[in-house]
């Protein structure tokens, strides 16, 4: 009998070991996990008023947050919330259509201290929606505690002539993030994203050499508007009317693409936010060919299938002329935002 319970014992012991030792390990595995779950973080008082600091709560808090406002149906008082504000954005992704904006928003929103919309608002560009004023646009955002930042994202700014002024009077100091690519890829990306939407309806579609190039001309057609978006230094001279160049900040597209971190950490330090996004929140999915977001050890998301499609192939005349076409452009926009890119 007494034999039998000291055998129990030993095996009791021996589990409670093995659990003791495997805690350690899975810890020691998941230090970047505990780094996100430090308690305090500071957010630049430049980007928020008030010497406040904030919860440093990791992305899963933040969706169950969500997740229990549209339960709550409104009663954040008996949840504690009633810290919660809705923010105009202090910072908005302008542009550029195709260029990674969606990917750029949701890595942003690996950092703790930012919150976004879902949805493109489209409040600057569409006359109906700017009519409804901007406590309309403001009922269109995420809650999110006042030290908190609040991005969205509507490519459709960046091209679209009304919007600089109507952002400027909204907020003057407001941050303006563009993200590029090289104009023709971008170009053939924009492209791409029609042709699926006319093929899904059954409608046929011209090659992207014939809308490209004027057949009565022989040149580059500016107006076709996925060849004219791409002449981004024409887009910005408008905003320039608005705003200093210093309120501007450039990501390279297709480096956000290869190599993400480094340009999200660019983008940390011009929004003043605490460097938070890590290598542990960004993992190369090979079945994708991109990288997705790893928010803590459980959560993890790839972007949606509609980003990443297979481009057609240029005709390699047309490829050439329209480098021929881009070169002088893309030299002046190098030239006004500082930033440098390897396009030919
Ligand atoms: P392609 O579909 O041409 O490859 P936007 O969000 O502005 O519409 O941009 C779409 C582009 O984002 C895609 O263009 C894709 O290349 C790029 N992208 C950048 N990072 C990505 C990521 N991690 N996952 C999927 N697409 C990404």
């Amino acid at each position: 009998m007494l034999f039998k319970q000291q055998a129990q014992l030993k095996q009791k012991l021996l589990v409670l070991g093995s659990l003791a030792v495997g805690s350690v390990l899975y810890l020691v595995a998941h230090v970047g996990t505990l780094q996100r779950l430090q308690p305090i973080c500071r957010v630049d008082h430049r980007l928020v008023p008030g010497p406040e600091q904030i919860p440093l709560r990791t992305l899963q808090f933040k969706r169950a947050l969500l997740h229990e406002l549209r339960r709550a149906n409104g009663s954040r008082q008996q949840l504690g919330l009633q810290r919660l504000v809705q923010q105009l954005p202090q910072a908005i992704i302008i542009g550029v259509r195709k260029g990674g904006t969606r990917a750029l928003l949701e890595m942003l929103h690996l950092h703790p201290a930012v919150v976004k919309a879902s949805q493109e608002i489209h409040f600057f560009d569409n006359d109906k929606n700017y009519a409804r004023g901007v406590e309309w646009y403001r009922s269109k955002m995420p809650f999110s505690f006042p030290q908190q930042i609040t991005i969205e994202k509507s490519p459709a700014y960046f091209i679209t002539d009304e919007v600089p002024e109507r952002i400027f009077k909204m907020n003057s100091s407001i941050k303006l993030l563009i993200i590029v690519r090289e104009p023709i890829t971008r170009a053939v990306s924009d492209y791409t994203q029609v042709l699926e939407g006319k093929e899904r309806k059954n409608k046929t579609y011209h090659k992207f050499e014939k809308l490209a190039i004027d057949s009565g001309t022989s040149e580059v057609n500016t107006k076709y508007k996925a060849v004219r978006t791409s002449i981004y230094t024409k887009h910005l001279e408008r905003w320039l009317k608005f705003f200093p160049v210093e309120q501007f900040h450039v990501v390279d597209g297709d480096r956000l693409i290869a190599d993400p971190l480094p340009e999200l950490t660019l983008v940390e330090k011009f929004l003043n936010l605490p460097p938070r996004i890590s290598p542990f929140n960004l993992y190369f999915n090979a079945t994708r060919g991109f990288y997705c977001l790893r928010f803590n050890i459980v959560f993890s998301k790839c972007l949606a299938g509609s980003k990443g499609r297979i481009h057609p192939e240029v005709d390699a005349a047309v490829l050439s002329q329209l480098q021929r076409f881009y070169h002088p452009f893309n030299q002046k926009f190098y030239q006004i935002t500082g930033r440098t890119f390897t396009w030919p």
